[in-house]
């Protein structure tokens, strides 16, 4: 019996085929290849030694996607497909309903035909939003602020309500963090398209001198130094965590969302000095104002996680930026110049 990984040659999704298949894993990989390249597949093979199962499918392709469950016999789904750019989202909902919406149920309609049983999947800290209170743990109320955020917390429901029609079903929602890093061998990290929107990839290609500054996102926050707080998870980490979560499912019913953070906050300030002092390099900045839509701080709340998948974090944030910069320095231009 097989694992489906959907999204699988995107930044999170890469980095658990690699886990997984070092751990002997059985995988097919699936990608429509929107926001990742073919070359990861390459990446894969490389850092594993496993040639990837992989199929080009887009989840909005029942047809195709039917074919797939025909072919094999999965008991699990790791579901990592979908858009993820918030101001994106904003701009054209009706295309994230379609993609992260529609995509998954495509996908949960298909399990539900061939009796699959097991579902990991990607959702985010974001559902959360303003803290009531903090870190929060996965009984805080739901609130998402944008469409991207409307897109998860909607999937997490339609999740949970299938789990209550089906008993035999397990829905694992992890929630993630901030996740940041590379794979420690500097063959694969995120490739972001154009400018990036998040903190670690604009940081990254200004120390490589693609950009010129990094913009922190107002100093006025109730904080420790006034930047936001955010907890950052290594990718590599969140990859193992996806490895205990599949098995969670594999031994329990019902639906169980879960935390994947490390459990404590870092300030924009503070992830710029790391990186300056681990990679021994400078990260110009200057202080803009407040990006719209952003929180003062937040952080998870991981003990279910490590009472249930008995998974907590492992790596630093020294390895983070480490990681981060190793990948961009090797690779200026991700995968373009692999
Ligand atoms: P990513 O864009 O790098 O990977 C997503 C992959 O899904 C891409 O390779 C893309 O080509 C593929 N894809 C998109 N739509 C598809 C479709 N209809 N059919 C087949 N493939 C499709 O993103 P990521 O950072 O690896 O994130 C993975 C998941 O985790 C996403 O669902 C994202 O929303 C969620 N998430 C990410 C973060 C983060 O900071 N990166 C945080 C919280 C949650
Ligand atoms: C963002 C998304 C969130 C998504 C998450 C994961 C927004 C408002 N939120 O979260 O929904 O789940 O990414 O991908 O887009 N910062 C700067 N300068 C920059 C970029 C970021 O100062 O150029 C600051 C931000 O203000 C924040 C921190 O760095 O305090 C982290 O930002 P980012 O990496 O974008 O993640 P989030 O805002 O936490």
């Amino acid at each position: 019996m097989s694992i489906l990984v959907t999204g699988a040659t995107g930044f999170i999704g890469s980095h658990f085929c690699v886990e997984a298949l070092a751990q002997g894993l059985d995988l097919v990989l699936v990608d429509n290849f929107e926001n990742s390249s073919e070359k990861v597949l390459d990446k894969i093979e490389l850092l594993t030694g496993v040639k990837p199962d992989f199929h080009q499918v887009d989840l909005r392709d029942t047809e195709k996607l039917e074919s797939l469950f025909k072919d094999y016999s999965f008991e699990s789904v790791v579901h990592f497909a979908g858009y993820k750019a918030v101001g994106e989202s904003s701009a054209d909902p009706l295309m994230y309903y379609r993609n992260n919406i529609v995509g998954s149920l495509n996908l949960l309609e298909m399990m539900k035909r061939y009796e699959v049983n097991n579902l990991v999947f990607s959702s985010s800290a974001t559902v959360y939003s303003d803290p009531v209170f903090n870190p929060y743990t996965e009984e805080h109320r739901k609130l998402p602020i944008n469409p991207y955020g409307n897109t998860k917390s909607m999937f997490e429901d339609i999740m949970q309500d299938y789990a209550a029609a089906n008993p035999h079903f397990s829905a694992v929602p992890l929630r993630y963090f901030n996740p940041i890093g590379a794979h420690p061998s500097g063959e694969m990290g995120e490739d972001p398209k154009g400018i990036p929107n998040n903190l670690m990839p604009f940081i990254t290609k200004v120390a490589v001198g693609q950009l010129k500054e990094l913009q922190v996102f107002g100093d006025d926050y109730d904080t420790v130094d006034g930047t936001g707080v955010r907890d950052y998870i290594h990718v590599m980490d969140l990859a193992e965590g996806h490895i205990r979560a599949i098995a969670f499912a594999e031994n329990n019913t019902g639906y169980t969302p879960i935390n994947l953070g490390a459990g404590k906050g870092y300030s924009v300030l503070e992830v710029i000095k790391a990186f300056e002092q681990q990679n021994n390099t400078s990260v110009p900045y200057k202080v803009v104002a407040r990006r719209a839509g952003d929180l003062a701080q937040y952080w998870a709340d991981a003990t279910r996680a490590k009472d249930l998948l008995d998974w907590e974090t492992q790596l630093t944030i020294e390895d983070m930026v480490k990681d981060s910069w190793g990948w961009q320095k090797k690779y200026p231009n991700g995968f373009n110049d692999c």
